[in-house]
């Protein structure tokens, strides 16, 4: 493909290798960061800019070999990399593809006779493959079914939608984030693929090599190197960019169904919610909310005078988060369609506009792909945010379509190029929470949208949700892996439909899976048309009990989180974590499926199965203790009560964990801070902002520094730019309650 090796050119650093056939480019972006890549057709949808690095060195004599502090790529004939740490342990090296055994003696025919598929049958036009090492594992790849460790398994990337209950042999669900951590021999690098045509992700299901490749656009692909997976996670976001950091309440407990679809029903439910004391500040409004499912309209008859309606509602502690689909019911006289017509704004084949079907019938789809047509969809979400809607969920955005897929060749066209849907298909959600969230920034406030689909990068603009699931424990057992994969893929602000979508949600299962989503980062419990109700009082009292105590846990714990989501905006570390995340010389939790972390501090072992009543719980070498009852608890294996009700959380000695009082919403300034502390000496920086505007970003922000040692608690303001400070704090430690006025600077002995 390549050929032979000639010689190499450095244009402002970056660097040019000329092969026999066609070149190469070598973009050192940081001593841990480096991109490879043939001249692209397009630009990058996930990458913005970067800069680049002048610190490294070259050689050159056959092959040509870049050395920064931490990385040595050697470069050779054919395009061969082979990249080393500067111990000379080999991390990532190209070698052939071998003919797939797979392949071999296959009746295709016979197969097919039954409804079987032998191959995806796709001609890829490139293939790079890897060595796989072997103790090789691998993270990430976006959302993707299975089990947390991707090693032996095929993925596809290509956003789709596909209700049934997804199992383990789907290769393609919504999303399509095409990097990956591998872990080898003690060292973690990452991968990232930046083409957005279909491609192939293998990890290694032939013998002793993985591969990547796409049937379109170009090779560019960048690596990140570790050692740590930390250090991967914050090179491979400084290049695809972070969440910023959401409002406060979106932190909250949200509920959802298709569809709350007139105001009586959503009276019921905020009435539910308040006569069951469990918290609640988002309620969703899914597609019938609007008239005859035409984007950016509502019903007058089910929302009567929408606009006082939602703010009544907002008195109430709510906020209203309301569905937006791409598809713009193709019909004359609405306005929506009418603009779009006027300045072909939307998608076209053979030159004329294109149409499918989607909730609203015959449908048309906005080439999100240009500027005009973004500029336009944003200011359409006024719409909504004039009626007081705090919140846009996009929907159906890979693009879903009714009438069989959209052909490769619709036209998406953009002031630059005119795209072909087969390569802008796995971005098309990316650009609709792009648009998005130009049009909700306008407000002000920190844009909340919740997506779909998405492709790497889009947490720049956007949260997700898994999608379509179903009331069956083996998407409860999946939902764990699939939120800590989607963390290590860029996207720390995702969340499962909680008791799951698609099929009747039994109590027992609803008790489960609101452990699990009282610990996840976007907690929204949803559940489809036609299915039982799934509000917790709809189940039972004890199930009731159960909702409310892991809801009131999460209340209790938001300072925390919003922590978690400053360190992911700096570092681009995951709000919630695989334990590999934090533990990743420990090999029993390259395989941990049913256990996750929040953060460094805060384990968390689910149940996932049903009628276990006991947990077997692994903990890696630290010191930890139960969050319920605070005793100390050996490392390793333990077996762990699980009565319906309890859930095994522990908490890393040293911690000191931020909390809040219990409360029925979440507000943006608190009084009292409570500290949860506990035995052994640590620190902890807690950051405190306006909680919904971005005048943290000119500094508006206050930090504290707590730290103890032995028995004494430190607690100190050491930066003050946002002046609505605590007042008060209240130390929780070992049975003890100790109050304390703020100042300054404190220190208690505990
Ligand atoms: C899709 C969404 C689901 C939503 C439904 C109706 O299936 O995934 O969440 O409720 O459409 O809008």
């Amino acid at each position: 493909m390549f050929g032979k090796l000639i010689s190499y050119e450095k244009h402002n650093y970056s660097i040019k290798l000329n092969y026999e056939k066609k070149p190469i480019f070598v973009d050192v972006i940081s001593d841990k960061a480096v991109r490879f890549y043939e001249e692209r057709e397009s630009k990058s949808f996930a990458v913005e800019a970067y800069e680049l690095s002048s610190d490294f060195s070259i050689k050159f004599d056959t092959k040509l070999v870049i050395e920064t502090k931490e990385i040595k790529i050697v470069i050779s004939d054919e395009f061969k990399v082979i990249i080393y740490d500067l111990m000379g342990n080999e991390i990532l090296s190209d070698c052939d593809l071998k003919a797939s055994k797979d392949d071999q003696n296959v009746d295709s025919d016979l197969l097919a006779l039954e409804g079987h598929k032998s191959h995806d049958g796709e001609e890829y036009k490139f293939l790079i493959t890897k060595k796989l090492h072997n103790d090789e594992c691998f993270f990430g790849l976006g959302d993707k079914t299975g089990f947390l460790n991707k090693r032996e398994y095929e993925y596809i990337m290509w956003n789709t939608d596909d209700p049934a209950p997804q199992v383990d042999c789907f290769k393609s669900l919504y999303k399509s984030i095409p990097f990956f951590i591998g872990h080898h021999d003690k060292i973690s690098y990452g991968v990232f693929l930046d083409n957005t045509y279909k491609s192939v992700f293998n990890m290694g299901t032939e013998d002793d090599v993985f591969y990547f490749g796409s049937v379109g656009g170009t090779i560019d692909y960048y690596f990140f190197y570790g050692p740590q997976m930390k250090d991967v996670m914050t090179e491979y976001t400084n290049i695809t960019g972070r969440y910023p950091l959401p409002q406060i309440w979106t932190l909250g407990n949200q509920q959802s169904r298709w569809s709350y679809a007139n105001k009586e029903a959503v009276d019921e439910i905020v009435d539910g919610y308040q006569k069951n004391n469990i918290p609640l500040d988002v309620i969703h409004l899914d597609i019938d909310y609007m008239e005859d499912y035409k984007v950016f309209t509502h019903s007058e008859e089910k929302f009567p005078d929408m606009k006082n309606y939602i703010a009544t509602l907002a008195e109430k502690g709510i906020k209203v988060v309301c569905i937006i689909d791409p598809g713009v019911k193709a019909l004359e006289g609405y306005n929506v369609y009418d603009e779009g017509i006027k300045n072909n704004y939307f998608a076209t084949l053979d030159g004329e506009v294109y149409h499918n079907a989607v909730w609203p019938g015959d449908s048309v789809f906005p080439a999100f792909t240009s500027n005009r047509v973004q500029s336009w969809w944003a200011n359409n979400t006024k719409y909504l945010t004039e009626l007081g809607v705090r919140g846009i969920w996009n929907d159906m955005n890979e693009p879903a379509s009714f009438k069989g897929p959209l052909p490769n060749d619709v036209v998406f066209s953009s002031e630059d190029k005119d795209y072909l849907h087969e390569e802008v298909h796995n971005v098309y959600g990316h650009l609709m929470a792009k648009a998005t969230y130009e049009g909700l920034a306008k407000t002000n406030k920190r844009p909340y949208i919740i997506t779909r689909a998405c492709y790497a990068g889009s947490q720049k603009y956007t949260t997700a949700w898994t999608g379509d699931n179903h009331s069956i424990w083996a998407h409860l057992q999946m939902a764990p892996v699939q939120l800590c994969n989607l963390g290590l893929s860029g996207m720390p602000f995702v969340g499962t439909d909680v008791g799951g979508f698609g099929s009747h949600c039994t109590k027992e299962l609803m008790a489960r899976w609101v452990m699990v989503g009282a610990f996840s980062p976007l907690f929204r419990n949803h559940s489809a048309m036609g299915t039982k109700y799934q509000e917790p009082w709809q189940f039972d009292q004890e199930l009731t009990d159960i909702y409310r105590k892991y809801v009131e846990l999460r209340y209790q714990l938001i300072p925390y989180y919003y922590d978690l989501f400053r360190l992911h905006e700096q570092t681009g570390y995951p709000v919630m974590r695989p334990v590999v995340f934090n533990y990743e010389n420990d090999e029993v939790t390259y395989n941990l499926n049913d256990e996750f972390m929040v953060g460094d501090n805060i384990l968390v072992s689910p149940v996932v199965v049903q009628g276990e009543r006991k947990k077997l719980v692994y903990l890696p070498n630290d010191k930890w203790y139960s969050h319920e009852t605070k005793e100390l608890v050996e490392a390793g294996y333990s077996i762990a009560s699980a009565k319906l009700d309890e859930c095994p959380i522990y908490v890393k000695g040293g911690s000191i964990i931020p909390k809040y009082e219990k409360s029925m919403h979440i507000a943006n300034n608190i009084d009292k801070l409570i500290l949860d502390v506990y035995p052994g000496d640590g620190e902890y920086t807690h950051y405190v902002d306006d909680k919904e505007t971005f005048s943290y970003q000119q500094g508006e922000y206050s930090l504290y520094f707590f730290k103890k040692v032995n028995e004494e608690l430190t607690i100190e303001l050491i930066k003050d730019d946002y002046k609505k400070l605590y007042k008060e704090f209240e130390i929780h430690y070992q049975n003890k309650i100790i109050k304390a006025k703020a100042s300054n600077k404190l220190t208690i002995k505990l």
